[in-house]
């Protein structure tokens, strides 16, 4: 399919956090890349080079591109390759049922627009957005199904990326994973990432989509129960007098079938990936009639153990603890992503307790330890200063101490609730 030229070309279609990035590394890698988005003004600055990105190496990455070029133009982006990423976002909607879980209606859009145009023949259609297991092979497919007659594939490539490390996350994936929409596509796709996209040598995990939906989630969802096991055990170490939870979790994490990553005692899991993928999984679990007794309690634990961290903390405020939030103060780390091999004891605080000017500070608040972009979504430690702001006497403060778009974040959602300081 294609000539050498077509190989060397690739279609973005959705030049947003994720797209632009790929987009990047593509061009880096060689590659002639076409990004399509629908925003003029976002166009214009990604073709004029004032794009400025806080996901880390994108602007710079920008500026050395010579071979990337975004347009507003469907039907350029669609004639300039044989194989298009769409990457356009999936939001999730708030609904439980697996089916609404999250909305599809931009990527159903592109589908179409793939679908309705004759002339596209032989094209590789990849879905690299985040979708519930069963969309590729069944709504996918039908959105594109004249598309198919006429040679083309759908095929399901999600990234395992986080942001604030996204540029980094695909040049040095542990493992791609491909679900291929036929043998051809899935030999395009592993070439592409081996020869235009990884620093490394990844794992290459080829399956069907059906298959590759399902592991995006599980890998995530894993990954979240290992994270709230963690916590389940860090709090009966702490009222086990005598116990310490990194003693614990640094000698379980020893046993090489289960591994050090995600085991460091601290705040529970959350961002923008991790608790949706794991309700997904439980929704579709669900939607099967398989009961999700793991991603459920996963999720639920998560929530208890916030919970638990806030009544540590107010106890010592209201003396009842006697000293055993001090104790936690040794222990504590956000390391919700988890990413991170524990090497050494983390010695920073849950929270920065100053009784005497009645003051509870928590630093750093973000969904994980030292973002570099301003996520504060389903932060567990802004989850545990709410709660103690919450029930906090009437003359102590809770102080959010970030960087200021980081506290900007944080006041347009708590407002006068925390009191705000930028770092010194
Ligand atoms: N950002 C991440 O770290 C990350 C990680 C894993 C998976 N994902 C998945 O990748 C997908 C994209 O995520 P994102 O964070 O880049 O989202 P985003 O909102 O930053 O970007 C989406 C882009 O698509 C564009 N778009 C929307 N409709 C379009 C259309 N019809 N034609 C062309 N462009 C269109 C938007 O203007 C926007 O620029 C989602 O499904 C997300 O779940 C993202």
């Amino acid at each position: 399919m294609g000539s050498e030229a077509q190989r060397k070309r690739v279609s973005i279609l959705g030049c947003g956090k994720l797209g632009i990035s790929m987009a990047l590394v593509f061009e880096q890698k060689g590659m002639d890349v076409m990004g399509l988005d629908i925003f003029p003004t976002y166009v214009d600055a990604i073709n004029n080079k004032t794009l400025k990105s806080g996901e880390p190496r994108v602007t710079e990455l920008l500026q050395k591109s010579t071979n990337f070029k975004a347009t507003c133009d469907v039907d350029e982006a669609l004639d300039f390759s044989d194989l298009y990423f769409i990457v356009v976002d999936t939001p999730c909607t708030g609904s439980r049922h697996y089916q609404q879980f999250y909305d599809h209606g931009k990527l159903g859009n592109i589908l179409k627009l793939i679908n309705e145009r004759d002339r596209l023949r032989n094209k590789h259609i990849v879905i690299s957005c985040t979708v519930m297991p069963g969309y590729t092979n069944t709504t996918g497919k039908f959105l594109v199904k004249d598309a198919i007659e006429r040679g083309c594939t759908l095929s399901y490539n999600p990234e395992f990326i986080a942001q604030g490390d996204i540029v980094r996350g695909l040049l040095k994936p542990d493992m791609v994973l491909i679900g291929e929409g036929s043998q051809e596509a899935g030999d395009r796709l592993e070439d592409v990432y081996l020869n235009n996209m990884c620093d490394n040598v990844p794992v290459i995990s080829r399956m069907s989509c059906d298959s590759a939906e399902i592991t995006k989630l599980s890998i995530n969802c894993f990954i979240t129960t290992k994270i709230s096991f963690c916590s389940m055990v860090s709090d009966m170490a702490d009222r086990t007098p005598g116990a310490n939870k990194f003693d614990i979790m640094r000698a379980v994490g020893a046993d090489a079938r289960i591994g050090q990553k995600c085991l460091i005692p601290g705040y529970g899991f959350g961002g923008p990936c991790f608790p949706r993928d794991n309700r997904a999984l439980g929704g579709y679990a669900r939607a099967l009639g398989v009961e999700p007794l793991i991603p459920d309690a996963t999720d639920r634990y998560n929530e208890i153990h916030s919970t638990n961290i806030a009544k540590l903390i107010l106890g010592e405020v209201s003396g009842e603890a006697q000293g055993s939030a001090r104790a936690m103060k040794s222990s504590s780390h956000l390391y919700a992503a988890g990413q991170k091999a524990l090497q050494s004891q983390d010695t920073s605080a849950y929270c920065e307790l100053d009784l005497a000017k009645k003051r509870v500070v928590f630093s750093d608040v973000c969904y994980k330890p030292k973002c570099t972009v301003p996520i504060i979504e389903e932060s567990q430690k802004l989850m545990v200063a709410f709660l103690v702001a919450s029930e906090l006497p009437e003359d102590f403060s809770v102080i959010i101490q970030d960087r200021p778009d980081i506290l900007h974040e944080v006041q347009k959602k708590h407002g006068p609730l925390f009191k705000y300081e930028t770092y010194a």
